[in-house]
């Protein structure tokens, strides 16, 4: 047990919390969007609600939802620490400069992390506490009713400002999972000559690809609802 505690509380440790949660959190973002693209349907919300229903109420979904949130705030907690001491690391170098050349990205991933967090309390806030504990008008389907969650989303993605802060703050998470992806398997160990670049592109579409395609549903969504 000695060893275990000793070597979650060391650097690499805590690097290691980062690479296997960050990847976690990588997998959950697949299918949140397949899932939020559902809403791109012209359906009025038929299929998105049927999805929103069923991850909102199969037991297992449930389990892993709670996971995910445990593992949301574990990733935020270890990142906050390992910022502060590189910040302190750095800062014990006196004043003398030094010029770091880790890329932008790499250097403010803590500033980063601390913007798709806040994103991630406003969303929680309208969204997940709204499905789960809000009062929300049924919609109904073929006699079944289900929670109409699509026209909340409406709602929100009907206002300018909110639309703006969500394509913000997929710029943020692009930035840094730009940095992250790659950076994870690096901490696991998967470094090698002749797979490494390979995961440096899959990594740097993935953080393009992904939070662009996020973006897109608020900007949609208010032209062909807000406007
Ligand atoms: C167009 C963009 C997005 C839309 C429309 C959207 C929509 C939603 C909705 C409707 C829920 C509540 C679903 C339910 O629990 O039944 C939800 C939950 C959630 N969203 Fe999003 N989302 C978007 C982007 C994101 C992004 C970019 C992240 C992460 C950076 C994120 C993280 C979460 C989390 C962590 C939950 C709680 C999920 C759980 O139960 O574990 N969402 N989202």
């Amino acid at each position: 047990m000695n060893w275990f505690i000793t070597l979650f509380s060391s650097t690499l440790g805590k690097k290691l919390i980062m690479a296997l949660t960050g990847l976690f959190l990588i997998t959950f973002l697949v299918i949140h969007l397949i899932g939020n693209l559902q809403l791109l349907h012209h359906d009025q919300g038929r299929a998105f609600n049927t999805y929103a229903e069923f991850m909102g109420t199969n037991p297992l979904v449930q389990i892993i939802s709670k996971v995910n949130f445990a593992l949301i705030i574990m990733h935020a907690v270890w990142g906050l620490i390992l910022t502060i001491r590189n910040r302190k690391a750095r800062g014990s170098q006196g004043y003398v400069v030094v010029k770091n050349s880790s890329p932008w990205t790499s250097r403010n991933m803590g500033v980063l992390g601390t913007l798709i967090l806040i994103f991630l309390v406003v969303h929680i806030k309208h969204f997940y506490a709204e499905a789960h504990f809000g009062n929300i008008a049924p919609a109904n389907y073929d006699g079944t009713d289900v929670k109409d969650l699509y026209g909340t989303v409406v709602h929100w993605f009907s206002v300018d400002w909110y639309v703006a802060l969500y394509v913000v703050c997929m710029a943020a998470l692009g930035f840094h999972l730009w940095h992250g992806f790659a950076s994870a398997f690096q901490t696991l160990g998967i470094n090698h000559p002749k797979y490494s670049p390979l995961v440096r592109f899959v990594g740097r579409a993935f953080a393009v690809i992904v939070p662009a395609l996020f973006a897109l549903i608020p900007i949609v969504m208010f032209f062909t609802h807000g406007v």
